[in-house]
This record gives structure tokens, sequence and C-alpha cells, in this order.
């Protein structure tokens, strides 16, 4: 195919020094790796479920990157989809998935900003922003344009991660580093009260706690990737750093992940007039 003859040709190119210099985006480009959100497909159809998605659904999904949870979402119920992010290199690659996938008509990839999206007001039944509002600066902006485009009673799917294990410095130093943002380390508890307030209120949730991967399975899994068949043009000396590179890469995330658990979180937006729940109440488990 013409696509793939491009790809390799381009890869034959880089040199050991060429993947030396790449960051982890670029090398995750590269290898072609997934991104879906915290949980994969499970949360997402954990979310369509207990979020009432149906064919008639109009769903927001902000950081789409590759476009995993748009695609699988669309597939499941026939929604439509208009998702969105800041990388328009991410949003090709998302639009090639959806086409694959024969769902291309039911989803629009949009590039736009998630703290300001330009969407009319009240369009969406859900908002579904994964483990992304973490990565963005304004966070408090994002949550506040989350909650404009979502009409009264729709869902805002969220899947913040957090530490349940406080991290030595120098572990959130190196992650910060590898991915090129600085990571704070905070708790359940802030995201949890990031999310609610007078205008969101919890409807579902599940909490979840990373597993711990044993080396060999992360070694296996690199190996795995690197013998995909777009990478077979890439000479011996750059599949060597490229291998090195990914596998610490691999290895400093799931000390990481170990760490750290995430919460598939449902909240409803309150309509503006009625009254309020005053005898709360909260799961016990
Ligand atoms: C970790 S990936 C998302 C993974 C997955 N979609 C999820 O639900 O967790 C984060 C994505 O958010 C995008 N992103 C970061 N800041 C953004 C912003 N301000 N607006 C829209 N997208 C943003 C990045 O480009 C990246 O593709």
């Amino acid at each position: 195919m013409p696509h793939d003859k491009t790809v390799i040709t381009a890869v034959s190119a880089f040199s050991g020094d060429d993947v030396a210099a790449m960051d982890y985006n670029e090398l995750i480009a590269l290898v072609r790796e997934t991104n879906r959100p915290p949980g994969g497909f499970r949360s997402i159809v954990e979310i369509a479920t207990n979020g009432f998605l149906s064919g008639g659904s109009r769903v927001l999904e902000i950081g789409t990157s590759t476009g995993l949870t748009a695609v699988e979402l669309a597939g499941l119920v026939g929604c439509r989809v208009t998702a969105i992010d800041i990388n328009e290199r991410s949003l090709e690659e998302a639009r090639s998935r959806a086409k694959a996938a024969g769902i291309a008509h039911l989803i629009d990839f949009e590039r736009r900003d998630a703290t300001d999206t330009g969407l009319e007001r009240g369009t969406f039944d859900m908002v579904f922003c994964g483990n992304v509002t973490s990565l963005v600066d304004d966070r408090e902006r994002a949550l506040g344009e989350y909650t404009r485009v979502l009409r009264d009673g729709g869902f805002l799917a969220a899947i913040p991660m957090y530490y349940m294990v406080a991290p030595p410095d120098d572990l959130v130093q190196r992650v910060s580093e590898a991915i090129q943002t600085t990571v704070m380390p905070l708790d359940r508890t802030f995201w949890w009260e990031f999310f609610t307030g007078d205008e969101l209120e919890v409807v579902w949730y599940r909490d979840y706690k990373f597993d711990e991967i044993p080396g060999e399975i992360v070694d296996a899994f690199v190996d795995a990737i690197l013998e995909r068949p777009h990478l077979v043009a890439l000479n011996q000396e750059a599949l060597a750093v490229l291998r090195s590179r990914y596998r610490s890469f691999m290895h400093l995330f799931g000390e990481n992940l170990s760490r750290m658990g995430f919460t598939v979180m449902l909240l409803r937006k309150e309509p503006a007039e009625g009254e309020r729940e005053l005898f709360t109440s909260t799961p016990l488990t």
C-alpha cells in the first residue's frame, strides 16, 4: 500500500543519532503505540453502559490523540462523536483509524483546545475527558468549558490518574522529564474535589489500582512492538537505540504506575434551576 511504502521509506532514513534525539512522543509515534485511556477498552465500555449512550447520543471527546476512544465509542453504540486534540499529527492518525474501522461518517476529528473549544453551549449528551485534564495548564478553565458545552442532565466522563502511594521526588522528576510535562504528585481526593461542585454531581464511579507488571513482561512487550512490519526497514543501529530507549521509558512508566490508581467517574450536569438533594449519601465501597 502506498501509505505503508511512504512510512517504510521515511523509517529507513533514520540513523541511530536521529532516534537518540527523539522525545518520548516522537518515539511512540515511530513505533505506533496505541494511546488509550486508563483501563483501556474496559473503561470505554463502563462509560458507554453506565452513561446510557445510544445511537442518538452526541459525545465530545477531549484529547483524543490517535482516536481509540472515539472509534470504539462510535463503533459500540453508533453515537456521533466530535473528537478534539491540539496535535494535528495525532488527528491525522485518528482519521485513518476511523476510516479503517468503516465509521469515519460518525466522527469529526477537529483541532481545538480543551480550554476554548469554540463549540456551542449545551450541545453534548456526554463529554469524555479520559486522563487528559491533568495535562492541561489551566485545568479549571478546561472544566468550565466541558460543563458549558454539556446539556443539562448530560454526563461528564473522567478517568483521572493519581498516586496511591507517595512517589519519591526523583521518580516524579524522571517521569516529568520523560513526558516533558511537570508531573504533580496529586492524590484521589484532589481529583474528586476538582470535578465535583455545584454544577457536577458524581452519579457512578469505580476505583482501580494499576497492576505491577514484571520486568520480563515489559521487555517482551517492547520486543513484540519492535517487530511491527513498518519497522523492518530501520537500520540495525537505529533499531538498537530505539529498543534501548523505548525499553527504558516502559520500565520507568511501570515503576511509576505501580504506585498509581485511577477512578472511572460519571458526573451529571445539574439543571441550573431545581431543588438540590439535602440528605446526600456516600457509597460504602
Ligand atoms: C494522554 S493523551 C490522551 C489519552 C486518552 N485519549 C485518554 O482519554 O486518556 C493526551 C492527549 O491530550 C492532548 N491535549 C493536551 N492538551 C490539550 C488541550 N489543551 N486541548 C486538547 N487536547 C490536549 C494531547 O495532544 C494528547 O494527544
